[in-house]
Protein backbone atom coordinates (compact mmCIF):
# COMPACT_ATOMS: atom_id res chain seq x y z
CA UNK A 1 0.00 0.00 0.00
CA UNK A 2 1.79 2.85 -1.09
CA UNK A 3 -0.32 6.39 0.78
CA UNK A 4 2.88 7.85 1.13
CA UNK A 5 3.73 9.62 -2.27
CA UNK A 6 0.22 11.30 -2.40
CA UNK A 7 -0.12 14.56 -1.89
CA UNK A 8 -1.02 15.31 1.55
CA UNK A 9 -1.41 18.13 3.69
CA UNK A 10 -1.57 17.61 7.82
CA UNK A 11 -5.01 18.52 9.02
CA UNK A 12 -6.26 16.18 11.24
CA UNK A 13 -5.05 15.56 14.95
CA UNK A 14 -3.45 11.92 14.97
CA UNK A 15 -3.84 9.11 15.93
CA UNK A 16 -6.93 9.31 17.16
CA UNK A 17 -7.78 7.69 20.39
CA UNK A 18 -8.74 3.88 20.80
CA UNK A 19 -10.72 3.39 24.07
CA UNK A 20 -12.56 0.96 25.68
CA UNK A 21 -16.87 1.32 26.35
CA UNK A 22 -16.82 0.05 30.00
CA UNK A 23 -20.10 1.01 30.89
CA UNK A 24 -21.87 0.38 27.47
CA UNK A 25 -19.92 -3.07 26.97
CA UNK A 26 -21.45 -3.96 31.06
CA UNK A 27 -24.89 -2.51 30.41
CA UNK A 28 -25.43 -4.83 27.04
CA UNK A 29 -23.73 -7.90 28.64
CA UNK A 30 -26.58 -10.74 28.92
CA UNK A 31 -26.97 -13.60 31.43
CA UNK A 32 -24.18 -15.17 28.75
CA UNK A 33 -21.87 -12.44 29.01
CA UNK A 34 -21.56 -9.54 25.97
CA UNK A 35 -18.87 -8.32 23.90
CA UNK A 36 -16.65 -5.81 24.72
CA UNK A 37 -16.86 -2.60 22.88
CA UNK A 38 -14.28 -0.18 21.80
CA UNK A 39 -14.73 3.41 20.17
CA UNK A 40 -12.52 4.84 17.75
CA UNK A 41 -12.38 8.55 18.09
CA UNK A 42 -12.32 10.26 15.27
CA UNK A 43 -14.58 12.73 16.21
CA UNK A 44 -11.42 13.85 18.07
CA UNK A 45 -9.57 14.67 14.29
CA UNK A 46 -9.80 18.45 14.79
CA UNK A 47 -11.33 21.05 12.06
CA UNK A 48 -14.64 22.84 13.89
CA UNK A 49 -15.16 20.09 16.60
CA UNK A 50 -14.02 16.94 14.31
CA UNK A 51 -14.79 14.45 12.47
CA UNK A 52 -13.96 11.80 9.68
CA UNK A 53 -13.85 14.36 7.15
CA UNK A 54 -10.42 15.86 8.12
CA UNK A 55 -8.52 12.27 6.80
CA UNK A 56 -10.02 12.39 3.62
CA UNK A 57 -9.36 16.03 3.40
CA UNK A 58 -5.64 16.03 4.23
CA UNK A 59 -5.17 14.39 0.34
CA UNK A 60 -8.08 16.43 -0.98
CA UNK A 61 -7.02 19.27 -0.06
CA UNK A 62 -3.30 18.05 -0.84
CA UNK A 63 -4.32 17.70 -4.47
CA UNK A 64 -6.35 20.96 -5.05
CA UNK A 65 -3.13 22.70 -3.28
CA UNK A 66 -1.07 20.41 -6.00
CA UNK A 67 -3.29 21.66 -8.91
CA UNK A 68 -2.68 25.39 -7.65
CA UNK A 69 -6.45 26.26 -6.88
CA UNK A 70 -6.82 29.65 -4.96
CA UNK A 71 -10.46 28.34 -4.11
CA UNK A 72 -12.76 25.23 -2.84
CA UNK A 73 -16.13 24.57 -3.68
CA UNK A 74 -17.93 21.33 -2.33
CA UNK A 75 -21.51 20.06 -1.57
CA UNK A 76 -23.47 18.18 0.91
CA UNK A 77 -27.04 18.60 2.70
CA UNK A 78 -27.74 21.48 4.58
CA UNK A 79 -26.32 20.32 7.68
CA UNK A 80 -23.66 18.42 5.68
CA UNK A 81 -20.32 17.82 8.80
CA UNK A 82 -18.43 17.52 5.46
CA UNK A 83 -19.02 21.15 4.41
CA UNK A 84 -18.27 22.01 7.91
CA UNK A 85 -14.93 20.74 7.91
CA UNK A 86 -14.06 21.99 4.39
CA UNK A 87 -14.70 25.45 5.27
CA UNK A 88 -12.80 24.67 8.69
CA UNK A 89 -9.86 23.38 6.40
CA UNK A 90 -9.84 25.71 3.55
CA UNK A 91 -9.69 28.39 6.50
CA UNK A 92 -6.93 26.99 7.88
CA UNK A 93 -5.05 26.88 4.52
CA UNK A 94 -6.06 30.40 3.39
CA UNK A 95 -8.49 29.05 0.88
CA UNK A 96 -11.64 30.92 -0.60
CA UNK A 97 -14.70 28.35 0.15
CA UNK A 98 -17.83 27.55 -1.14
CA UNK A 99 -20.39 25.21 0.22
CA UNK A 100 -23.39 24.36 -1.98
CA UNK A 101 -26.19 23.13 0.69
CA UNK A 102 -29.05 20.80 -0.56
CA UNK A 103 -32.30 20.48 1.06
CA UNK A 104 -32.53 17.00 1.46
CA UNK A 105 -35.15 16.48 4.22
CA UNK A 106 -37.62 19.82 3.85
CA UNK A 107 -36.99 20.98 7.38
CA UNK A 108 -38.13 24.68 7.84
CA UNK A 109 -37.39 25.17 11.18
CA UNK A 110 -34.43 28.05 11.67
CA UNK A 111 -32.20 25.67 14.03
CA UNK A 112 -32.27 23.07 11.20
CA UNK A 113 -31.67 26.05 8.24
CA UNK A 114 -29.09 28.00 9.85
CA UNK A 115 -27.84 26.48 13.65
CA UNK A 116 -25.42 23.93 14.03
CA UNK A 117 -23.19 22.79 10.86
CA UNK A 118 -24.60 25.75 8.90
CA UNK A 119 -23.34 28.52 11.62
CA UNK A 120 -19.70 26.66 11.73
CA UNK A 121 -19.53 26.87 7.87
CA UNK A 122 -20.55 30.70 8.15
CA UNK A 123 -18.32 31.32 10.88
CA UNK A 124 -15.20 29.86 9.28
CA UNK A 125 -16.01 32.40 6.35
CA UNK A 126 -17.58 29.71 3.83
CA UNK A 127 -20.08 31.36 1.33
CA UNK A 128 -23.07 29.17 1.47
CA UNK A 129 -25.73 28.55 -1.41
CA UNK A 130 -28.78 26.73 -1.49
CA UNK A 131 -30.27 24.17 -3.79
CA UNK A 132 -33.51 22.07 -3.41
CA UNK A 133 -33.51 18.12 -3.02
CA UNK A 134 -32.30 16.78 -6.19
CA UNK A 135 -30.22 13.59 -7.28
CA UNK A 136 -27.49 14.86 -9.42
CA UNK A 137 -25.68 17.38 -6.46
CA UNK A 138 -22.45 16.68 -8.46
CA UNK A 139 -23.53 18.22 -11.43
CA UNK A 140 -25.29 20.68 -9.65
CA UNK A 141 -21.27 21.58 -7.92
CA UNK A 142 -19.86 21.55 -11.37
CA UNK A 143 -22.31 24.08 -12.80
CA UNK A 144 -21.52 26.45 -9.66
CA UNK A 145 -17.83 26.11 -10.24
CA UNK A 146 -17.98 27.25 -13.97
CA UNK A 147 -20.04 30.22 -12.61
CA UNK A 148 -17.55 30.94 -10.36
CA UNK A 149 -14.57 33.49 -10.99
CA UNK A 150 -11.45 31.55 -12.95
CA UNK A 151 -13.93 28.36 -12.98
CA UNK A 152 -12.55 25.34 -12.72
CA UNK A 153 -9.03 26.65 -13.47
CA UNK A 154 -8.66 28.45 -9.98
CA UNK A 155 -11.49 26.99 -7.99
CA UNK A 156 -10.84 22.80 -6.95
CA UNK A 157 -14.28 20.59 -6.57
CA UNK A 158 -14.63 18.18 -3.99
CA UNK A 159 -17.36 15.95 -4.56
CA UNK A 160 -19.94 15.22 -1.96
CA UNK A 161 -18.66 13.59 1.78
CA UNK A 162 -15.03 14.32 -0.28
CA UNK A 163 -15.77 10.75 -1.40
CA UNK A 164 -13.70 10.30 -4.09
CA UNK A 165 -10.64 7.85 -4.20
CA UNK A 166 -8.03 10.59 -3.40
CA UNK A 167 -10.47 11.13 -0.13
CA UNK A 168 -10.99 7.83 0.57
CA UNK A 169 -6.99 7.45 0.91
CA UNK A 170 -7.73 9.24 4.44
CA UNK A 171 -9.26 5.71 5.37
CA UNK A 172 -6.91 3.73 3.69
CA UNK A 173 -4.42 5.67 6.11
CA UNK A 174 -6.89 5.17 9.23
CA UNK A 175 -6.98 1.45 8.50
CA UNK A 176 -3.22 1.09 9.44
CA UNK A 177 -3.49 3.41 11.93
CA UNK A 178 -6.31 1.69 13.84
CA UNK A 179 -4.37 -2.00 13.47
CA UNK A 180 -0.97 -0.77 14.52
CA UNK A 181 -2.71 0.66 17.88
CA UNK A 182 -4.25 -2.49 18.49
CA UNK A 183 -1.45 -4.45 17.87
CA UNK A 184 0.65 -2.27 20.25
CA UNK A 185 -1.89 -2.82 22.95
CA UNK A 186 -2.54 -6.02 22.47
CA UNK A 187 -6.27 -5.99 21.40
CA UNK A 188 -7.61 -8.55 18.66
CA UNK A 189 -10.23 -6.62 16.78
CA UNK A 190 -13.29 -9.35 15.80
CA UNK A 191 -15.14 -6.36 13.94
CA UNK A 192 -15.24 -2.91 12.78
CA UNK A 193 -19.11 -0.59 12.88
CA UNK A 194 -19.22 2.16 10.90
CA UNK A 195 -21.79 4.49 9.14
CA UNK A 196 -21.81 4.05 5.30
CA UNK A 197 -23.22 7.18 3.20
CA UNK A 198 -21.48 8.57 0.67
CA UNK A 199 -19.19 5.63 0.66
CA UNK A 200 -15.36 7.25 1.34
CA UNK A 201 -14.89 6.22 4.89
CA UNK A 202 -16.31 2.65 4.14
CA UNK A 203 -14.53 1.99 0.72
CA UNK A 204 -11.53 3.08 2.38
CA UNK A 205 -11.50 1.34 5.72
CA UNK A 206 -11.96 -2.02 3.38
CA UNK A 207 -9.06 -1.35 1.39
CA UNK A 208 -7.02 -0.06 3.79
CA UNK A 209 -7.67 -3.54 5.67
CA UNK A 210 -7.07 -5.34 2.39
CA UNK A 211 -3.79 -3.78 1.31
CA UNK A 212 -2.40 -4.36 4.67
CA UNK A 213 -3.68 -7.83 4.79
CA UNK A 214 -5.59 -7.64 7.50
CA UNK A 215 -9.24 -10.09 7.81
CA UNK A 216 -11.02 -7.82 10.50
CA UNK A 217 -14.84 -7.65 8.85
CA UNK A 218 -16.22 -4.16 8.58
CA UNK A 219 -19.96 -3.97 9.47
CA UNK A 220 -21.22 -1.04 7.39
CA UNK A 221 -24.83 0.58 8.25
CA UNK A 222 -26.81 2.83 5.87
CA UNK A 223 -27.95 6.19 6.19
CA UNK A 224 -29.76 6.31 3.08
CA UNK A 225 -29.68 3.36 0.63
CA UNK A 226 -30.62 0.22 0.30
CA UNK A 227 -27.97 -2.22 1.22
CA UNK A 228 -27.94 -3.61 -2.41
CA UNK A 229 -27.08 -0.68 -3.66
CA UNK A 230 -24.72 0.84 -0.99
CA UNK A 231 -22.60 -2.13 -1.27
CA UNK A 232 -22.05 -1.69 -5.18
CA UNK A 233 -21.40 2.20 -4.37
CA UNK A 234 -18.80 0.96 -1.36
CA UNK A 235 -17.51 -1.91 -3.97
CA UNK A 236 -17.00 0.52 -6.82
CA UNK A 237 -14.98 3.43 -4.93
CA UNK A 238 -12.89 0.25 -2.84
CA UNK A 239 -11.13 -0.60 -6.20
CA UNK A 240 -10.62 3.24 -7.87
CA UNK A 241 -9.30 3.33 -4.17
CA UNK A 242 -7.43 -0.03 -3.95
CA UNK A 243 -5.90 1.26 -7.87
CA UNK A 244 -4.67 4.84 -6.80
CA UNK A 245 -2.52 2.99 -3.50
CA UNK A 246 -1.47 0.84 -6.24
CA UNK A 247 -2.80 -2.79 -4.68
CA UNK A 248 -2.01 -5.87 -7.04
CA UNK A 249 -5.22 -8.11 -6.10
CA UNK A 250 -9.12 -6.78 -6.00
CA UNK A 251 -10.83 -6.11 -3.37
CA UNK A 252 -13.60 -8.77 -2.98
CA UNK A 253 -17.33 -8.06 -2.74
CA UNK A 254 -18.02 -10.29 -0.24
CA UNK A 255 -16.46 -8.65 2.61
CA UNK A 256 -18.57 -5.88 2.15
CA UNK A 257 -21.56 -6.12 4.04
CA UNK A 258 -23.98 -3.20 4.26
CA UNK A 259 -26.65 -3.42 6.93
CA UNK A 260 -30.07 -0.79 5.62
CA UNK A 261 -32.23 -1.72 8.61
CA UNK A 262 -31.44 1.43 10.55
CA UNK A 263 -32.03 4.52 7.95
CA UNK A 264 -35.37 4.86 9.86
CA UNK A 265 -37.95 7.34 7.80
CA UNK A 266 -34.69 8.63 5.44
CA UNK A 267 -31.66 10.62 5.38
CA UNK A 268 -31.18 13.22 8.25
CA UNK A 269 -34.94 11.89 9.99
CA UNK A 270 -33.87 10.45 13.40
CA UNK A 271 -35.71 6.74 13.76
CA UNK A 272 -36.48 5.44 17.36
CA UNK A 273 -33.38 3.36 17.65
CA UNK A 274 -31.40 6.73 16.40
CA UNK A 275 -32.85 8.88 19.55
CA UNK A 276 -31.96 5.80 21.65
CA UNK A 277 -28.55 5.56 21.03
CA UNK A 278 -28.05 8.89 21.22
CA UNK A 279 -28.97 8.90 24.28
CA UNK A 280 -27.45 5.74 25.35
CA UNK A 281 -23.63 6.94 24.58
CA UNK A 282 -24.28 10.28 25.90
CA UNK A 283 -26.28 9.10 29.17
CA UNK A 284 -23.58 5.68 29.49
CA UNK A 285 -20.31 7.36 28.30
CA UNK A 286 -20.58 11.15 27.89
CA UNK A 287 -19.95 10.87 24.05
CA UNK A 288 -21.79 12.54 21.58
CA UNK A 289 -22.99 11.34 18.85
CA UNK A 290 -25.04 12.61 15.61
CA UNK A 291 -28.30 12.66 14.27
CA UNK A 292 -28.01 11.63 11.06
CA UNK A 293 -25.15 9.56 10.95
CA UNK A 294 -23.36 7.66 14.09
CA UNK A 295 -26.62 7.87 16.09
CA UNK A 296 -27.95 5.53 12.93
CA UNK A 297 -24.77 3.58 12.88
CA UNK A 298 -24.68 3.02 16.91
CA UNK A 299 -28.18 1.59 16.43
CA UNK A 300 -26.90 -0.58 13.93
CA UNK A 301 -24.14 -1.88 16.70
CA UNK A 302 -26.61 -2.26 19.46
CA UNK A 303 -29.36 -3.95 17.21
CA UNK A 304 -26.60 -6.84 15.89
CA UNK A 305 -25.27 -7.04 20.02
CA UNK A 306 -29.31 -8.17 20.37
CA UNK A 307 -29.55 -10.11 17.41
CA UNK A 308 -26.34 -12.21 18.88
CA UNK A 309 -24.22 -11.04 15.90
CA UNK A 310 -20.99 -10.59 18.11
CA UNK A 311 -19.90 -13.58 20.42
CA UNK A 312 -19.11 -12.82 24.03
CA UNK A 313 -15.88 -11.60 24.85
CA UNK A 314 -15.75 -10.51 20.90
CA UNK A 315 -13.89 -6.90 20.91
CA UNK A 316 -15.91 -4.63 18.27
CA UNK A 317 -14.71 -1.50 17.00
CA UNK A 318 -17.19 1.40 16.93
CA UNK A 319 -15.92 4.10 14.80
CA UNK A 320 -17.03 7.39 15.72
CA UNK A 321 -16.41 9.37 12.51
CA UNK A 322 -18.08 12.79 14.57
CA UNK A 323 -20.85 14.74 13.25
CA UNK A 324 -22.32 15.88 17.27
CA UNK A 325 -22.47 19.47 15.79
CA UNK A 326 -25.50 18.64 13.83
CA UNK A 327 -27.22 18.12 16.99
CA UNK A 328 -27.96 21.94 17.43
CA UNK A 329 -30.13 21.34 14.61
CA UNK A 330 -32.34 18.90 15.96
CA UNK A 331 -33.37 20.78 19.35
CA UNK A 332 -36.26 18.62 20.93
CA UNK A 333 -35.18 15.48 18.99
CA UNK A 334 -32.97 13.95 21.58
CA UNK A 335 -33.80 15.29 25.44
CA UNK A 336 -32.65 12.92 28.00
CA UNK A 337 -35.13 10.89 29.64
CA UNK A 338 -34.61 11.95 33.12
CA UNK A 339 -34.68 15.70 31.92
CA UNK A 340 -38.49 14.88 30.20
CA UNK A 341 -39.42 12.52 33.51
CA UNK A 342 -38.64 16.14 35.83
C1 LIG B 1 -20.50 12.31 10.99
C2 LIG B 1 -20.44 11.47 9.78
N1 LIG B 1 -20.31 10.14 9.92
C3 LIG B 1 -20.28 9.32 8.86
C4 LIG B 1 -20.41 9.80 7.58
C5 LIG B 1 -20.42 8.83 6.47
O1 LIG B 1 -19.19 8.79 5.84
P1 LIG B 1 -19.13 8.57 4.28
O2 LIG B 1 -19.88 9.71 3.65
O3 LIG B 1 -17.69 8.56 3.99
O4 LIG B 1 -19.81 7.29 3.98
C6 LIG B 1 -20.52 11.18 7.37
C7 LIG B 1 -20.65 11.71 6.01
O5 LIG B 1 -20.98 12.81 5.76
C8 LIG B 1 -20.54 12.03 8.50
O6 LIG B 1 -20.67 13.36 8.36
Amino acid sequence: MDLERLPRVRLAHLPTPLEPLERLSAALAGPGGGPEVWIKRDDCTGLATGGNKARKLEYLMGAALDCGAEAVATQGATQSNHARQTAAAAARLGLECHVLLEDRTGFADTAYNENGNVLLDRLCGAIVHRCPARDDMDTALDDLVAGLPGGADRVFAIPGGGSNAIGACGYANAAAELVAQAEEGGLDIDAIVLASGSAGTHAGMVTGLHGIGSQIPVYGVSVRAGSAAQEAKVLDLAQATADRIGLPDPVEAAGIRVDDRFVGPGYGIPAESTVEAVRTMAELEGILLDPVYTGKCFAGLLGMVREGVFRSGERVVFLHTGGSSALFAYPGWFEAKRAQAA
